[in-house]
């Protein structure tokens, strides 16, 4: 079973991509074969510097190392490396429907955000179904805005099938009846993440990048610190019982600490006596104690960048071997020698 995954570089990382989404994949790599990708060219639909592009690149690789992705056991590499999906994204986008496009969600709450609405921002699906179909994934692991996205897979590699392999059955993918052939491209399943709560950021609205409200990862120590004893409470008084709907402090302690602790927090929150000062140094002592030993991690390959280019360039030559396999057959499938 071949599970693959990509995050797009587009900024730092903060406790919401890793309760979100970055802890499962860790765990994912237990259960299959892993692919895992930092996809850098969609990247390039928000981030505009040079620089910027090339460092979030990095530190998103960092991250996943520091954070228990192995590279003995999953292949980790950057989709830019592997040109091969420039090319199979060419050849896809001639059998995608433009309708199909236009009624993609991602691309209208993008632009409702306020990215450029570019033409790679609308042909965004088409590269993110050719990294699925270059490595044969079974199983694609993404939130629930991403589901989309994986049904455009699906569907554009039967179309592809349909059009171009002789004695396909769209009713029978995999060839396996008598006359019947198997796709040349495989079609993936989405494999939702079981929901995390949304994990709010210091002023109460979802932990995100564009608020400006993140806690980071990574982040320089004094600016975490800064930014925990800043997270915005009500005015309950230190005596008072403290309320547990809509309130950050609370939110992130739930998410931040093990349960048996947690429990130990909920029932001295509950009763009152003391401060919310206090809880928010529980929770910065909670942060060093999940984060510490990856955060020492990402430092020790920040400060050895050939070590990290070394497993990025194992990553992609080991992706490249299956990417031109498949390639090999698509050309030879549509016409191109
Ligand atoms: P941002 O909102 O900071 O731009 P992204 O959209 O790049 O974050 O999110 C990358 C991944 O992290 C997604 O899988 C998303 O579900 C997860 N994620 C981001 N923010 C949160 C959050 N506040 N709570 C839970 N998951 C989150
Ligand atoms: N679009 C995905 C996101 O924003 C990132 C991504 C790009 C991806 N290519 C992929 C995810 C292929 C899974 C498979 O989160």
């Amino acid at each position: 079973m071949r599970i693959l995954s990509g995050v797009q570089s587009s900024g730092r990382l903060h406790l919401g991509n890793y309760y979100g989404a970055i802890r499962q994949f860790v765990h994912l790599q237990e259960e299959g074969e892993a692919y895992f990708f930092i996809a850098n060219l969609h990247a390039l639909t928000t981030v505009r510097d040079p620089k910027l592009a090339e460092e979030f690149t990095r530190e998103a690789a960092m991250a996943y190392l520091a954070l228990g992705l192995d590279p003995k056991k999953a292949v980790l590499f950057r989709q830019s490396d592997v040109r091969e999906v420039l090319e199979l994204y060419w050849i896809l986008g001639t059998v995608v429907p433009h309708a199909h496009l236009e009624r993609a969600h991602s691309f209208k709450d993008k632009v409702a955000k306020g990215i450029s609405p570019d033409f790679g921002l609308f042909a965004y699906p088409v590269l993110m179904a050719a990294d699925i179909l270059l490595y044969s994934a079974d199983f694609v692991p993404v939130g629930k805005d991403q589901i989309q996205h994986i049904e455009f897979a699906r569907d554009w590699a039967t179309k592809f099938n349909v059009t171009y392999v002789p004695g396909y059955d769209p009713q029978d993918p995999e060839g396996k009846e008598k006359g019947h052939a198997p796709g040349i491209l495989k079609l993936p399943a989405a494999r939702i993440q079981e929901s995390t709560a949304v994990v709010p950021g210091v002023d109460g609205q979802k932990m995100s990048k564009s608020y400006g409200n993140t806690i980071d990862l990574f982040g320089d120590e004094k600016e975490i610190k800064k930014r925990i004893m800043g997270i915005k409470t009500d005015s309950t008084p230190v005596e008072a019982p403290k309320p547990t709907e809509d309130n950050a402090l609370y939110q992130l302690l739930q998410v931040m600490l093990p349960p048996a602790r947690f429990q130990e927090m909920d029932a001295s929150w509950r009763a009152g006596g003391k401060g919310y000062g206090e809880y928010k140094k529980l929770l910065l002592e909670a942060y060093h104690d999940t984060f510490g030993p990856a955060r020492k991690r990402y430092q020790e390959l920040r400060n050895d960048p050939a070590e990290l280019e070394r497993i990025l360039q194992d990553g992609a030559e080991r992706a490249r071997a299956e990417a031109s396999r498949l390639m090999e057959r698509v050309r030879r499938a549509v016409g191109i020698p």
